[in-house]
């Protein structure tokens, strides 16, 4: 769309609308996936005594907006809220899962990883794990005691 058009309708339709050009604009240039084209992903979480917890999240949520979103309650998870500052958030995948995760850990990830309690070669934080629709029926262990990095 030209951008003079692009204008002209976006002012069309914030004074016929009430929306904002700033939600128009918003809305046709946003690099976000919007929330009607988003797909519902099925997670189970895993905890060490058993307990299969099994919830709904969307594609391109992290497996932290799964647990928040859906209100579980793990002790402590996700302490820092994302920021990859204090490894709450580990989480143990299967080998066949893990190797199918479409991003591999940054440095990053992997320094704060170290810090995690019952670490496995298949271990990565739940906060930087984004929902694919390949990761539709994904299960993954809550291991049994947590290390919040920032207060070690
Ligand atoms: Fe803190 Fe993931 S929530 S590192």
């Amino acid at each position: 769309m030209a951008l003079r058009q692009f204008i002209r309708c976006s002012s069309v339709l914030s004074s016929n609308l009430k929306f904002s050009r700033s939600q128009i604009s918003a809305r046709f240039f946003s690099n976000e996936q919007p929330a009607l084209d988003k797909k519902e992903i099925e997670v189970t979480f895993v905890r060490a005594n058993g307990e299969r917890i099994k919830v709904k999240g969307k594609t391109g949520d992290s497996l932290l907006d799964v647990v928040v979103n859906n209100s579980i309650d793990l002790d402590g998870f996700g302490a820092c809220e994302g920021t990859l500052t204090c490894s709450t958030c580990h989480l143990i995948f299967k080998p066949e899962d893990f190797n199918a995760l479409p991003e591999k850990p940054s440095d990053e990830e992997l320094d704060m990883l170290d810090l995690a309690y019952d670490i496995t070669d298949t271990s990565r934080l739940g906060c930087q794990i984004i929902l694919t629709e390949k990761l539709n029926g994904l299960e993954v262990k809550v291991p049994a005691t947590i290390n919040d990095a920032r207060s070690s």
